[in-house]
C-alpha cells in the first residue's frame, strides 16, 4: 500500500467555477483519488478556496458586503456545489485560514534567512482621491500592447499580455473611477528567483513524470530566465506581513501577494484537516517525518503551471527544509465553450452551480472525463454532450444493465440462477474482460483521462456484444441451465461495471451496486477475470433500479443551446 497525496488547483473565491475549471483540475483530480483508494492506496485528496487578492476585494465589493463575509458564504457555495459534484476532498479548506497565514509567513522568514527574500523600492500607481495604492486589478486602462479600452492592471484579458500598472494607458481607480494618480515609491520583498534558477532547472530535470505540458512550460520559463518577483502588496485583505510574531516596520499596510501564499495552502489546508480530524499533516509534507514515502500528484490547468514549476518550487527550495514536492504534475489545456471562452458576465457556457440543475452529475462526469482537455484545447459542444449521454451512458451501460437485471427478475424470481457450466462463449469473454480490464487499469495508472473513459465503454461493449451473442432469451426456451450460466455471468458483470465505473460516475456505480448487493465504494477488481466475474454466488437477491440514465431529448438540447449562448 502506498500514499499518494493528490491536490487540485484551489479555485478563487469569486464566484461559482464552470465546467472548464472543473474539467481542467477538480474532475481529474476525483477520478484518480477515487481510483486509488479502489486500488487500496491511503489517499488524500486536498483542495481549497484561493482567497486573497484583489479580485477577492472587488467581488466583495461589487456583492455589498465585507470581505471575510463574502468569503464565508462563497467558500460554503463552492464546497456544497464540489460535493454535489461527487468530488471527494479529504479536506477542502480556505487559503485565508490562520494555519496557512503562519505557514506563509513561516516560509518568508526561512527564505528571508537564506537570503531569497529582499526589501526593494517599486514605483507603484497611488490614486490621490481613494488615499491608496491601487495595486494589480484596482487600475485600469488603456493595454499597451493591443488597445484593449478595459485592460486590468496586472494582465490584459484581450491579448492576455501580463502587464504592469503604471504601463496602463490613460488609467483610471477601479474603486473610484478617479483618474486623479501618481507614481509613488512603496517597499516590497521580493523573492530573488534568479539566485534560485539553477536549482530549479536542475529540480525539473528530476522530475520525468510531469505530463509534456508541465514540463514545456517548465523550461520555457526557465529558458527565458527567471525574474525575481514581488511577493507583497498595499492591500489590507490578505497574510499580514509579520515576522517573529511582530508586524513588519513599514509593512503595517501590506499583505503577501495571493500567488505567494495560494500554493501554500495545499500544506495549509492539510494543516485544517489534521487540526479536524486528529490527522498527522507532518507525515504528508515533512520528507523528515514520513513523507519521503509519498507519492504526490498536483492536477491544474496550464496558466498555473509557472506558478508550480517555478515560484513555488522556489519557495520550498529556497526554504532549504525538507518539504515534500510533487512528483507528477499533470496540466490541461482548456475547454472551451463552442470556441469562445466561458463568461459569466455574458452568460456563455455552464457553471458549475447550473449543470447541477440540469442534470445528475454523472453525466458531467463522463462528458468531462470522455472529453478532458488533457492534450489540446477542446470545445464543449451540446450535441456531443448529448450523444456521450445517449449512446454511452444509456445505450451502452444503462441498458445492459436494466435489461439483464428486468430479463433475470422475470425469470429467475430476483435470485442468481444456479445450474449450468461456462462454456465457450464465457471463456470468450473471460478473456476479453481480462484483456480490457489490464487496458483500463493502466489507464489510470498513467493518469491518461480521456482513454480511462474509453477504456472504461470498451468493457461495457464486451458485456452488450456477450449478451447479444449468448442471446440468454432464446436459450431460456430450450436449455433453462445455460440461460442460467448466462444470467449468472451477465449479472457478474453488472457488479464488475459498479467497480469499475465507480471512478469516473461515482453515483451511478452505488446504484448499481447496491441493485446487486455488492458493498460501495468498491474494491478495484484483480486482473483476472474468471475469477473477478464468478464472485456473485447463485442463490444472491437482487433488485432492478430505476432507469440509470434517462435519454436527453432534442428539444432540451434546443433550448440549452438557447439559454447559454451568451450575449455576444
Ligand atoms: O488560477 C487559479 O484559479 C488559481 N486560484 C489557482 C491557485 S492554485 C494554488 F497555487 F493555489
Ligand atoms: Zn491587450
Amino acid at each position: 500500500m502506498a500514499r499518494i497525496l493528490i491536490t487540485s488547483a484551489l479555485p478563487y473565491i469569486n464566484g461559482v467555477k464552470h465546467l472548464g475549471n472543473l474539467a481542467g483540475s477538480m474532475l481529474p483530480a476525483d477520478v484518480y483519488a477515487r481510483f486509488q483508494r479502489a486500488r487500496g492506496h491511503e489517499v488524500l485528496y486536498i483542495c481549497a478556496t484561493d482567497e486573497h487578492g484583489t479580485p477577492a476585494e472587488l467581488a466583495a465589493a461589487a456583492a455589498g458586503q465585507d470581505v471575510m463575509t463574502y468569503c464565508e458564504e462563497q467558500h460554503r457555495l463552492q464546497h456544497d456545489i464540489g460535493r454535489g459534484f461527487g468530488l471527494s476532498w479529504d479536506w477542502f479548506g480556505r487559503s485565508s485560514s490562520p494555519q496557512n497565514a503562519r505557514l506563509t509567513q513561516h516560509f518568508a522568514e526561512v527564505l528571508e534567512d537564506n537570503g531569497y527574500i529582499e526589501e526593494r523600492t517599486d514605483k507603484l500607481v497611488y490614486s490621490i482621491d481613494d488615499k491608496r495604492f491601487l495595486p494589480d486589478r484596482y487600475i485600469q486602462g488603456i493595454c499597451p500592447v493591443c488597445g484593449f479600452p478595459d485592460a486590468r492592471g496586472d494582465q490584459c484579458d484581450n491579448c492576455g499580455s501580463l502587464l504592469d500598472p503604471i504601463d496602463l494607458k490613460e488609467p483610471y481607480s477601479v474603486i473610484s473611477g478617479s483618474r486623479n494618480l501618481e507614481v509613488r515609491d512603496s517597499r516590497n520583498l521580493y523573492l530573488v528567483q534568479t539566485k534560485l534558477q539553477d536549482a530549479i532547472r536542475k529540480w525539473v530535470d528530476a522530475k520525468p513524470e510531469f505530463s509534456s505540458l508541465a514540463r514545456s512550460i517548465a523550461y520555457k520559463h526557465l529558458d527565458e530566465g527567471l525574474i525575481d518577483r514581488g511577493i507583497t502588496r498595499d492591500l489590507s485583505w490578505g497574510v499580514p506581513v509579520i515576522r517573529g510574531g511582530q508586524p513588519r516596520t513599514g509593512f503595517e499596510d501590506k499583505v503577501f501577494y495571493v500567488w505567494f501564499d495560494a500554493p501554500i495552502e495545499y500544506i495549509g489546508a492539510t494543516e485544517e484537516w489534521a487540526d479536524a480530524t486528529g490527522g498527522d499533516w507532518a507525515r504528508w509534507w515533512r520528507e523528515d517525518q514520513g513523507a519521503k514515502d509519498v507519492r504526490y500528484v498536483e492536477f491544474m490547468g496550464k496558466d498555473n503551471v509557472a506558478f508550480h514549476t517555478v515560484s513555488f518550487p522556489a519557495t520550498i527550495l529556497g526554504s532549504d527544509e525538507p518539504w515534500k514536492s510533487v512528483d507528477n504534475l499533470k496540466a490541461f489545456n482548456w475547454l472551451n465553450w463552442y470556441g469562445d471562452k466561458f463568461s459569466t458576465s455574458k452568460g456563455r457556457g455552464v457553471f458549475m452551480d447550473q449543470a447541477l440543475e440540469l442534470l445528475p452529475s454523472d453525466y458531467w462526469r463522463w462528458y468531462l472525463t470522455a472529453n478532458s482537455p488533457e492534450h489540446s484545447d477542446t470545445a464543449f459542444t451540446w450535441e456531443q454532450f448529448q450523444g456521450a449521454a445517449n449512446k454511452d451512458l444509456a445505450d451502452v451501460l444503462g441498458n445492459f444493465v436494466n435489461r439483464i437485471l428486468k430479463f433475470a427478475e422475470a425469470r429467475f424470481e430476483g435470485k442468481i440462477p444456479a445450474g449450468g457450466e461456462p462454456g465457450p462463449l464465457e471463456d470468450k469473454l473471460f478473456a476479453q474482460v481480462s484483456e480490457k480490464l489490464a487496458d483500463l487499469t493502466a489507464q489510470f495508472e498513467a493518469i491518461e483521462i480521456r482513454k480511462t473513459a474509453q477504456a472504461l465503454r470498451a468493457l461495457w461493449v464486451v458485456g452488450n456484444e456477450y449478451l447479444q451473442e449468448a442471446a440468454p432469451w432464446t436459450a431460456i426456451k430450450t436449455d433453462p441451465d445455460r440461460a442460467a450460466v448466462i444470467v449468472r455471468k451477465a449479472i457478474n458483470l453488472v457488479a464488475l461495471y459498479a467497480r469499475v465505473s465507480a471512478p469516473i460516475i461515482p453515483h451511478a456505480a452505488e446504484v448499481i451496486a447496491q441493485a446487486v448487493g455488492e458493498p460501495y465504494p468498491p474494491t478495484w477488481p484483480s486482473p483476472d477475470a474468471k475469477v473477478e466475474l464468478s464472485r456473485l454466488e447463485a442463490g444472491r437477491a437482487f433488485s432492478v433500479p430505476d432507469v440509470l440514465f434517462r435519454k436527453i431529448e432534442d428539444d432540451q438540447v434546443a433550448a440549452w443551446t438557447e439559454r447559454f449562448a451568451g450575449k455576444s
